[in-house]
């Protein structure tokens, strides 16, 4: 029965007679992927899909990264292995989806639970990927017991110095050969995550107990942690929003000139498939004017931002595939090479990304088969310098 049926939706998609708003056929999608594998090449049937013969990481001279936690690199299920076999043909570089948050370190003063990050260090020292170190404070990754924290704000600085001074030194430790040199596995931190909201301040428990300059304490005590280690800013939307970019922008170039230690600065990319278009080389354009490193920390592009489609069009994986070409092709264009920190992907397969929506967006590169999306050769595109 089940054969009949995936025979009757390779006929329809030949002939081409299923079609929705979108122009594209409902049927099949990276969710349910047709038998008969992929397309774009040899006559494939899969619209959705195709054979890539280029490796992500082999195309370009930075780091090409994405997320991990500790236990899908050690779980011996299936599919996790299936995962690592992506992540160690594609990649050179990880990040912590989780692990290595504050919520999850920090687990009672003075208490650190370094134990998952650890892991993830002795995966990448293994197998020769770089680690980005994902996030030190982060407003929506707060311990319980810190949130109810009945002590003074002089406790409560105290409290967050000696955590982001003991993350940063244990993550110093450990070395290895990267491209010839000997470095910390962990190159990067992401110091501070989203400081701002719109076009304001945010007014997290951070910026209430430590004042409205806590940005430039951390970054100060990270560097006092480790001389070598480099510092980001970390958020979304500078590329899509003009006003918030500019207080970002301001708020680091105001770090330069009083010699804050910031080292560069983290787009997080979290896209549309039609969003951002015109302001996507513009932010990067003038992220890189900074001189700083520029770091796209956690690309992804949901295709059903309306909630407008129930299906993967195949109109919207070509979008996605477009947008995905766009971001790094800005990204290889328009950033100097040295300031070149790497390009990281927010996930896996669709339905491992924060996006999945039970089923409702489809924004990553691999579908729940770990088949390589269309999306995938976009990115590919652009990395090679292929105006979209
Ligand atoms: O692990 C627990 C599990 O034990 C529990 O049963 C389950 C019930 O809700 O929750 C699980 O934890 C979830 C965790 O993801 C692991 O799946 C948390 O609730 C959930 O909040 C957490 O979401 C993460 C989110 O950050 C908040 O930390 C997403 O995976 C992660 O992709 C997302 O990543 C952020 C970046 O760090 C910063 N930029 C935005 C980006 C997307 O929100």
């Amino acid at each position: 029965m089940k054969k009949v049926f995936r025979m009757l939706i390779v006929l329809f998609v030949i002939v081409g007679c299923s079609t929705d708003d979108d122009g594209g056929p409902k049927v099949g999608g990276p969710t349910d992927p047709v038998d008969g594998g992929d397309s774009g090449d040899g006559g494939n049937v899969d619209p959705y899909t195709y054979t890539a013969t280029s490796d992500l990481k082999d195309i370009v001279d930075f780091p090409i990264g994405n997320i991990v936690s500790a236990s899908k690199l050690t779980s011996g299920s299936t599919s996790n292995q299936a995962f690592r076999e992506v992540l160690n043909r594609e990649y050179n570089s990880i990040t912590a989806e989780n692990d290595m948050k504050m919520a999850n370190i920090f687990t009672a003063p003075g208490t650190y639970d370094f134990s998952d990050g650890d892991a993830i260090v002795d995966y990448a020292k293994a197998n020769g990927f770089r680690v980005h170190g994902h996030t030190l404070v982060w407003h929506a990754s707060i311990p319980t017991w810190l949130e109810n924290f009945d002590g003074t704000d002089e406790e409560f600085e105290t409290l967050i110095e000696d955590y982001v001074k003991a993350t940063v030194s244990h993550f110093a430790q450990e070395t290895m050969t990267y491209n010839g040199e000997e470095v910390s596995v962990v190159a990067g931190w992401d110091v501070v995550n989203e400081v701002w909201d719109g076009s304001s301040l945010r007014n997290s428990l951070f910026r209430q107990r430590m004042g409205d300059d806590y940005a430039a304490k951390l970054f100060t005590w990270a560097r006092e942690a480790d001389p070598d280690v480099k510092l980001f800013y970390n958020d979304y939307n500078i590329a899509g929003e003009t006003s918030k970019r500019n207080l970002i922008l301001g708020m680091v170039n105001n770090f330069i000139s009083n010699d804050v230690p910031i080292d560069g600065i983290g787009m997080q990319m979290h896209l549309n498939h039609n969003w951002p278009v015109d302001d996507l080389p513009t932010a990067i354009e003038e992220v890189a004017a900074t001189g700083l490193l520029v770091h796209i920390s956690e690309l992804d592009v949901k295709v059903n931002y309306s909630d407008d489609i129930t299906e993967f069009t195949v109109e919207r994986a070509q979008a996605q595939e477009e947008q995905y070409q766009r971001a790094a092709y800005h990204y290889v264009t328009k950033v100097p090479e040295d300031q070149q920190y790497g390009l990281t992907i927010w996930g896996f397969r669709d339905n491992d990304s924060w996006l999945y929506d039970n089923g409702n967006d489809w924004p990553l590169l691999y579908n729940n088969d770990f088949e390589t999306k269309i999306a995938h050769r976009g990115l590919v595109e652009g990395l090679q310098g292929n105006a979209p």
